[in-house]
């Protein structure tokens, strides 16, 4: 892909949350949001808001065809299948995904909230958080619980959470995985994973800016980033995390990342016991 870098694999400051600063759960993205890595949602007074209009629009036959992502520099790609699968309903691959989350689960990212709302019909504990207005409620009116904030953000449970999920290549966003990644090992318990979803092999580690587009609508430019799955351990290790399990499904690739022991000789006895 044109125009994109190789990733600064620098690990980000680690953040210290403080809880009373907790807003309602409708409050939009903190006034300093902008300094943190922020995604497709776009919510300035000043920006045309096209993934909601995307997310409400993909009933209408022939409309999910008209949506692109342009990477700067570079080409741009069809979401017809992504708005699809964003916002119908789980699939099969999406139902394995979820029966290897054990426990709270935590959706980054949860858009529209297939898959949170798939965990509250199974009776789950999930919460999905969005910065995205339409994308949160939208989810809400599916039966999920989930919240408008970055999950840069604090959230509730903070080092509680049985599995983060970071699905359909959420680990692109903030287009920095190993911040990204940092702060899904500061969210899931030391006995928790992070469940992501990949590229294929071979794609690497790239990041850039992307924004969508349809007919001559240009939404803001955001940062994304794109990992193969042969390329994640080394941005999770530098996250304090460690591939515990890669799989591909339905033509999309996953893995399970899971916190490094504070003593690396127990984390190769459990690798050994495993
Ligand atoms: C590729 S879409 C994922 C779709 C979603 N997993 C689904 O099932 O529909 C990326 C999502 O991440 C959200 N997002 C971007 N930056 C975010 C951030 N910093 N915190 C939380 N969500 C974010 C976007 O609003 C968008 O809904």
């Amino acid at each position: 892909m044109r125009g994109e870098q190789r990733m600064n694999r620098s690990v980000a400051p680690a953040r210290t949350h403080d809880v009373s600063r907790d807003r309602r759960d409708d409050a939009p993205p903190s006034r300093d949001a902008g300094r943190r890595p922020m995604g497709l949602a776009t919510v300035g007074p000043q920006t045309l808001d096209l993934y909601g209009t995307a997310l409400r629009s993909v009933g209408e036959p022939g409309e999910r065809r008209q949506w692109f992502a342009r990477y700067e520099h570079g080409p741009r790609r069809s979401l017809a299948s992504e708005l699809g699968r964003w916002c119908d309903g789980a699939d099969e691959t999406d139902r394995d995904l979820l029966a290897r989350a054990g426990g709270t689960v935590l959706d980054a990212g949860c858009g529209p909230g297939r898959l949170v709302a798939e965990l509250a019909g199974q009776g789950r504990m999930a919460l999905g958080v969005d910065t995205s207005r339409a994308a949160v409620t939208i989810a809400r009116d599916l039966g999920a619980t989930a919240v408008r904030r970055s999950i840069f953000d604090p959230v509730p449970a903070e080092g509680s959470w049985d599995t983060v999920l970071l699905a359909d290549g959420n680990i692109g966003i903030g287009g920095d995985p190993v911040a990204l990644l940092t702060r899904c090992r500061e969210l899931v318990a030391v006995t928790g994973r992070v469940l992501a979803e990949l590229d294929p092999p071979g794609t690497g580690i790239r990041a850039g800016r992307v924004r969508l587009e349809r007919g001559t609508q240009r939404g803001t430019w955001f940062p994304w980033a794109h990992v193969g799955i042969d390329a994640v351990a080394e941005p999770a290790r530098a996250a304090g995390l460690r591939v515990q399990a890669t799989w591909e499904r339905g033509g999309r690739c996953f893995a399970s990342l899971v916190p490094l022991g504070d003593d690396p000789s127990v984390d190769a006895r459990l690798e050994l016991a495993s």
